[in-house]
């Protein structure tokens, strides 16, 4: 069975799925490629063989020869592309967030509990990395014992102008509420958000610093930091009673000269995750062949910017916010 692909968005990560699919994902077939941009579908498109999907995405998503859909468009368009793929009854992998609003998540579970499948896969690819998964192992093997802190740190080069710090918690944080989420294996239940004294206060995409408790009781503390300037870095050690494990980032070579040893970091995130990005996709075209949904669902989706929410009330207010999910409906619950 071969899956052909619509993919919806053909800019930087769009661009970058396409090539995956085109070429590293078996069983797989980029069928058409569509974006607000002609010229970026174009460009995809003349590069990976695939089609320029005419009329759109509501077309492509419809369309009979696309069986899967790929959403790589803004996060504000999420939310209903992913519902029209949901009324097509196709499955879906969207990027994060599921939707930057909470109330859209929930008409997306709405709709998807309607219709009786899980439908929808969220590209919170982090599950797939194999320097999280190694982590995972060792806590679920028991080698650390029960895990206490979660440590997290999120560094990009530079971030555009309008990246502030509202955004750094609800673009960049939902992928470490997440993966604490998957490892831990637990819910948040409050929030802190605390800003470092800077030169310019202004200054929008300043680092924030967010203390998070979960049910268990364990303590996860995330520092993004978006203009960090000297590479795009993502860290995280988890600490249990018995010891820890760290994430080690893919390092290909590393320079001993003049009495120093240096490694590269890669300037975003593409180099850091691409494993993760191939591993991703491939399980969610297997998925589909399987009948067998993977990775993070519209649940995952829904609590990650629920999370975010609190998070952005909580720097606003200067003080501890509760998470408040709705009732966790029944497709989503672990099996008995
Ligand atoms: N998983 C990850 O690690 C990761 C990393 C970066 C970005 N993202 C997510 O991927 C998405 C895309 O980010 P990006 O960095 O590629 O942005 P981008 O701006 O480079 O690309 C977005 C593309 O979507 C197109 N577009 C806008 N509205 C559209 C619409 N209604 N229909 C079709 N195309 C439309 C734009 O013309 C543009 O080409 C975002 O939601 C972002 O949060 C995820």
């Amino acid at each position: 069975m071969t899956v052909r692909v619509g993919l919806i968005g053909a800019g930087i990560m769009g661009a970058d799925h396409a090539r995956i699919i085109a070429t590293q994902i078996p069983g797989a077939r980029l069928q058409s490629v569509c974006d607000a941009d002609p010229a970026r579908a174009r460009a995809v498109a003349e590069e990976t063989g695939a089609s320029v999907g005419p009329g759109g995405p509501a077309a492509v998503i419809r369309s009979a020869s696309v069986d899967a859909v790929l959403i790589a468009s803004p996060d504000s368009t999420h939310a209903d592309l992913t519902l029209e793929a949901i009324a097509a009854r196709k499955p879906v992998l969207c990027e994060k967030p599921l939707a930057p609003a909470s109330p859209d998540c929930l008409r997306v579970i709405g709709a998807e509990v309607k219709a009786g499948k899980r439908l929808v896969q969220v590209g919170f690819m982090r599950r797939f990395d194999p320097a999280y998964v190694e982590m995972k192992a060792a806590l679920v093997r028991g080698m650390i014992g029960r895990p206490l802190m979660f440590h997290c740190f999120h560094r990009n080069v530079a971030a555009p102008s309008f990246f502030d710090s509202k955004m750094a918690i609800t673009n960049s944080a939902p992928h470490e509420f997440d993966i604490a989420r998957w490892m831990l294996d637990a819910e948040f239940e409050h929030i802190d958000v605390f800003r470092p004294q800077t030169d310019d206060p202004a200054r929008p995409g300043a680092p924030v610093f967010m203390v998070l408790r979960t049910s268990a009781g364990q303590l996860v503390n995330i520092e993004v930091n978006v203009n960090a300037a000297y590479g795009y870095d993502v860290r995280g050690e988890l600490v249990g009673e018995k010891g820890s494990v760290s994430l080690r980032a893919p390092v290909n070579s590393e320079v001993s000269l003049n009495l120093a040893s240096t490694t590269v970091y890669p300037q975003d995130w593409r180099p850091r995750f691409a494993e993760a990005y191939r591993r991703q996709n491939q399980a969610w075209i297997n998925s589909i062949a399987a009948g067998r949904p993977a990775g993070a669902s519209a649940w995952d989706g829904y609590m990650a910017t629920l999370v975010a929410e609190a998070g952005v009330s909580a720097l606003a207010s200067g003080s501890s916010t509760t998470v408040k999910p709705v009732a966790m409906p029944q497709p989503y619950q672990p099996a008995a």
